[in-house]
């Protein structure tokens, strides 16, 4: 039996559809071993799943990257069952999807013709059309390894700062390498900075974040000039504003990062409110087909 908490009521795994209750996975699979898979978080709001094609591509193009042969179309002939099982077709809810590579003796190299374990569930779940929260963040050294453009379900130095984050009361963590700010513990970060848009750029040091790209052609759209550059832990001093990026943290304003305090109320930034809008009438229509 799970113990008591949000969890789903139905998962859909390897072709099934079970209870969550029955949802059960060997201990021998490599994700729960190696920690080797890859997953995908995304939102089904009024109007579909929220850029279901770019989650679907960013899942395919990381399934290819560590070699978990996959092929995500299998997940989207099957994504309607499960939320139709779920009750949840049509209704706003969180998607989350895993792929490992399998279940075979344990041996670091890669087994050869074992199938992938596929996992995915839907939890109810509301967003605001805009996330009010100011936020606070905490600056901690990103120790993670050099690959967090994949979106690896291996996640202790994300874990791990998010908590020193939590036990700070705050509500993020910022992660800062060589000096340079990368990104969230779960989120991707953005600096306006005398009316410029700025952000880490996509390399190893990230995750390329969907809701990063959305912002980004936001930008584009809205005349606002954005730079893909990294920014410098001492020149947050300098930024007026800061927003964080993510699928379920949408759009959000920083009040706070380390000891720099860029609002002491619930103030948003100008360019912040501006994207926050922007963002959130991409809702009223259907972008489930969108690449990026
Ligand atoms: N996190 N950076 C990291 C390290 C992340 O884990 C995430 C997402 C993002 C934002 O990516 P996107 O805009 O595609 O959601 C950036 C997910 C939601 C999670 O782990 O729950």
């Amino acid at each position: 039996m799970l113990p008591k908490g949000n969890f789903p009521e139905k998962v859909y795994l390897n072709g099934e559809i079970v209870t969550a209750d029955n949802a059960k996975i060997s201990v021998f699979d490599r994700g729960f071993l190696f920690g080797d898979g890859i997953y995908e978080v995304m939102m089904q709001l009024e109007n579909g799943i929220f850029y279901k094609r770019a989650h679907l591509d960013r899942l395919q193009d990381n399934l290819d990257k560590i070699g978990i042969p996959y092929y995500v179309k299998g997940i989207d002939d099957n994504l309607d069952g499960l939320l139709h099982a779920a009750g949840l077709k049509g209704e706003s809810c969180l998607i989350y999807m895993q792929v490992t590579r399998g279940v075979a003796p344990r041996k670091h190299s890669y087994p050869k013709n074992v199938p992938p374990s596929v996992m995915m569930y839907a939890l109810p779940y509301n967003l605001p059309p805009i996330n009010l929260k100011n936020m606070k963040a905490v600056l901690e050294p990103d120790f993670r390894w050099h690959r967090c453009d994949i979106k690896s379900i291996s996640l202790l130095g994300n874990i791990m700062t998010n908590e020193t984050a939590m036990n700070a009361n705050t509500d993020e963590a910022v992660l800062v390498r060589n000096g340079i700010i990368s990104e969230g513990s779960h989120t991707n970060i953005f600096f306006v900075e005398d009316g410029n848009v700025i952000t880490h750029p996509a390399n190893e040091h990230i995750l390329n974040g969907i809701s990063r790209q959305i912002v980004i052609k936001l930008c584009r759209k809205l005349e606002i000039p954005v730079i893909e550059k990294p920014v410098a832990e001492n020149e947050v001093k300098n930024m007026n504003e800061a927003f964080f990026t993510g699928t379920t943290t949408q759009v959000a304003s920083i009040s706070q990062l380390g000891d720099h305090i860029f609002y002491k109320n619930d103030a948003i930034g100008e360019v912040t409110a501006r994207l926050q809008k922007a963002f959130a009438e991409l809702r009223t229509m259907d972008s489930s087909h969108i690449t990026l």
